[in-house]
């Protein structure tokens, strides 16, 4: 007995120092926590409970029947953060360089697996060198187990995947099926193949860092949702995100008290929209000012910024936010934006979270790129999440809402449940000036009527009320009082209940 326990002693120690003091000592020189570390500052202090401590590889190639280290290079578990349960699975770079064997990826699917029974959301820490090379096919079939867990979990309970170290080839596409992809600045990257294939192949040179660093994915490829500083950094920014979604598809989103009244007028949204209508505004501003205690917790900002997606609050019930940004492309939507937007409002409508949309849209980006980019595909993906979501859709056009890109934001006609316009809104066909160039085209030569027209076209059409006689909009309403007026219509909608027809799925236009 005496002896067993001195055993579990020695293993536990063992585990614990992971791939000795040298690795860690150079996990830390590259400003990288280890994989226990991370856990610890991720959950409540002493939440954690850790399984399959003694879990080893069962490789015997290439000498590595003598190199066998406790937890095979990944930490699992479950803990809580504010006191909600999740489960947690930490890559540890400083053994086998986090590599992945088949007993590492049994790790990762049993946390899966448990997830889903009890269903509470996967937090993954990716530090890996990817495949475990001495043991071939066999860490392919484990990463490919993984795959098939984080598709069957995707929409029943929340992934999240914290890049933190190497995350490349194959292994890319676990944390590309979850839900949020956030990434660590200089000590992070992912790339589908590396700088010296890219260097073999395209004959580019590019560093790790310009190919699949945090800036990369964050900026220009919108694989990663968020990009911080730091290792604590990006797991105090978890903490703050796994506070707005629901454990699973069951439940509703977390509640979270606040002072903030739910009626509170803010004067100055009167002001918001400038009276030239080409000049821009920033719809951030109208964000925070409406939503409880001004706290926007803002998804991909520095990718396709004429699209503003995250999280936050009004009455302390979480909600989804879109809108359209005036500041960048005049809040045009375009390939990029479309696809951003289409898939936060799919998250949202697969865990319950409410989506309030703020439209000011002159319509979709012209031009050949788009065009032979795809825009049409693309743009339909929004369309299609917005038709098919069934939690409550409030929507609110502070001034443009033109063409089809009126009917993609969440109008009245894809099922919005509240649609308000503010008396700025213009709900037309297109803007006045375009209008008129096509309709009198004849008179295209006489400037004087033109402008003529177009002051008519303006007074006829730039304004709330042609929608409103159809019922397009339920109200026109003072922008003061917003967040007032978005409250009570949440609270209305609290018990909603819609189903589309059964089918196996839909064909969403990928
Ligand atoms: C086994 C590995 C490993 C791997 C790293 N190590 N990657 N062991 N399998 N894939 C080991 C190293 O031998 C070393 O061991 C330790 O981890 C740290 O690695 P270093 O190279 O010293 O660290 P660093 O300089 O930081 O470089 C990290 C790295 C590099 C860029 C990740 O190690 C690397 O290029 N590794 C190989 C990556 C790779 O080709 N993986 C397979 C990709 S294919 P010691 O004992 O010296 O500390 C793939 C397919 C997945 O992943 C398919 C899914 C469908």
């Amino acid at each position: 007995m005496h002896d067993i326990i001195r055993q579990l002693d020695e293993k536990r120690a063992a585990a614990r120092l992971g791939g000795g003091e040298r690795r860690v000592e150079a996990q830390h020189a590259k400003g990288k926590l280890t994989a226990r570390e991370r856990i610890e500052i991720l959950l409540d202090a002493d939440s954690f409970e850790e399984w399959d401590m003694f879990v080893e590889h069962r490789c015997h190639d290439f000498g590595m029947a003598d190199t066998r280290i406790p937890g095979d290079g990944v930490v699992i578990g479950y803990g809580t953060i504010n006191g909600r349960l999740v489960f947690v699975f930490s890559q540890d770079f400083t053994v086998f360089g986090g590599a992945l064997s088949e007993a590492h990826a049994e790790k990762i699917c049993k946390i899966m697996d448990h997830a889903m029974k009890v269903g509470a959301p996967v937090i993954g820490l990716n530090d890996s060198g990817g495949a475990r090379i001495q043991e071939g096919v066999a860490s392919l079939g484990g990463y490919a187990e993984v795959f098939q867990r984080n598709v069957l979990a995707s929409g029943v309970i929340p992934q999240l995947s914290l890049i933190m170290g190497p995350c490349a080839g194959g292994a890319v596409y676990s944390p590309a099926m979850t839900d949020f992809i956030l990434m660590v600045k200089d000590s992070s990257y992912m790339f589908v193949t590396g700088p010296e294939v890219v260097r073999t192949v395209t004959h580019e040179t590019v560093t790790a860092e310009e190919l699949g660093g945090a800036l990369t994915h964050s900026t220009r490829s919108g694989v990663a949702d968020l990009a911080f500083d730091n290792d604590v950094e990006t797991l105090i920014m978890t903490r703050r995100l796994v506070g707005y979604l629901p454990a699973n598809n069951r439940e509703r989103p977390p509640r979270l008290p606040t002072s903030d009244p739910s009626d509170r007028i803010e004067p100055s949204l009167d002001t918001l929209v400038p009276d030239n209508p080409n000049q821009p505004y920033d719809i951030k501003e109208l964000i925070t000012k409406v939503v409880d205690e001004c706290e926007f917790f803002e998804l991909a900002p520095d990718y396709a910024r004429n699209i503003v997606v995250g999280f936050g609050r009004l009455a302390g019930d979480a909600v989804g936010i879109v809108a359209n940004q005036p500041l960048v492309l005049a809040g045009c939507l375009d390939i990029r934006s479309s696809i951003k937007a289409a898939r936060f409002v799919r998250f949202c409508d697969a865990f319950n979270i409410p989506i309030i949309t703020f439209v000011d849209v002159p319509g979709f980006l012209p031009g050949t790129s788009q065009e032979y980019g795809g825009i049409i595909r693309h743009g339909a993906k929004l369309l299609y999440a917005y038709a098919e979501c069934t939690v409550p859709k409030l929507t609110v056009i502070t001034r443009k809402a033109y063409g089809g890109a009126y009917d993609v934001m969440s109008s009245k006609h894809l099922r919005g449940d509240v649609n308000f316009a503010w008396p700025s809104a213009e709900i037309a066909v297109m803007g006045p000036k375009g209008a008129v160039e096509i309709i009198f085209r004849d008179e295209k030569h006489d400037a004087e009527k033109l402008a003529a027209r177009e002051r008519e076209y303006r007074e006829k059409f730039a304004n709330p009320f042609v929608a409103g006689h159809r019922g397009f909009i339920d109200d026109v309403i003072m922008p003061r009082e917003t967040r007032g007026r978005l409250c009570r219509s949440l609270a209305m909608l609290r018990d909603k209940k819609l189903d589309n027809p059964w089918r196996k799925h839909g064909n969403i236009p990928l």
